[in-house]
């Protein structure tokens, strides 16, 4: 349970043994039954890291304190860089049907964790369809492939991230310059990965470390699946909650200003829907 009661599957965590950096978070979240996502994550505040959410069907409404406020829908992709604090909210809209969508979180190098925020509004149709061999269909959200580059440019840390499918029969390979850190999550179908025993199916998190290729190849039920590629930061990490440093004092300083309504530094051309007041549950 995240938020203010919201069902998901957290496919890695904080403090977990494998080593995803610079990533630090993927949660999973979808379902056919609205009360298991209707309370949503009501205002919150980040600092330090990237959000990155990807819904593959549904609708979140969306606001936060630099001005942004919408609807994402099937296919669409927001961007947040939290940078020095951004209060927001991202509440799902019922929906006939399953649901289903990812947030992945991105951590911030120290030299940029206290940035300006932005946001970044990412349309499906924005969303380049790379047709890399037989039965292989990539939409690329940032990164290259096929020759393209994905519409996400300007990365402070410049990750690939990319929702593949392979049809019944297919095989891909990808090879990844040095000392990156790559995972892959299947969304659905079976993937066979070489170095990996048996097939990989949904909901299955390989990490693949800093291997330089990925070789996956599928049976009869093809697959689709999220990967995820970037340079680790090797620096220290200092979590609370939804708030990502190097160190315990930047935290407390953090939930200090967080008590005395001080956290926001970019207020943004004000039309936002936040209206100030205490944001809530804002320790783990
Ligand atoms: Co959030």
């Amino acid at each position: 349970m995240e938020g203010a009661g919201v069902r998901l599957r957290r496919a890695f965590p904080h403090g977990n043994e494998l080593n995803f950096d610079p990533f630090l978070l993927l949660d999973d979240f979808g379902s056919d039954n609205p009360a298991d996502y209707l309370a949503g994550f009501p205002w919150h505040p980040h600092r330090g890291i990237e959000t990155v959410t990807y819904i593959l069907r549904g609708a979140v409404e969306h606001g936060d304190s630099i001005g942004n406020s919408g609807t994402i829908g099937d296919g669409d992709v927001q961007w947040m860089t939290a940078g020095s604090g951004i209060i927001h909210q991202e509440m799902p809209v019922r929906t006939e049907g399953r649901t289903r969508g990812f947030q992945l979180w991105v951590n911030l190098p120290a030299a940029n964790k206290m940035m300006a925020p932005r946001y970044r509004d990412v349309r499906a149709k924005t969303i380049p369809l790379v047709k890399a061999g037989r039965g292989v269909e990539i939409r690329l959200i940032s990164g290259n492939a096929g020759g393209v580059a994905g519409p996400v440019q300007d990365l402070v840390v410049d990750i690939d991230y990319m929702d593949i499918s392979l049809e019944p029969g297919s095989s891909w390979k990808r090879d990844f310059p040095p000392g990156r850190n790559s995972f892959i999550y299947v969304i659905s179908g079976m993937a066979g990965i070489t170095g990996v025993e048996g097939d990989s199916g949904p909901e299955t998190l390989v990490s693949l470390g800093s291997s330089q290729l990925l070789d996956v190849r599928t049976g009869p039920s093809g697959a689709r699946f999220l990967l995820a590629s970037g340079a680790p930061l090797h620096e220290p990490v200092a979590w609370g909650g939804p708030i990502v440093m190097n160190t315990q004092e930047e935290l407390d300083l953090a939930f200090g200003e967080l008590d005395k309504g001080t956290f926001i530094r970019e207020p943004g051309p004000g039309k936002g829907a936040w209206t100030g007041g205490k944001p809530r549950f804002y320790r783990d």
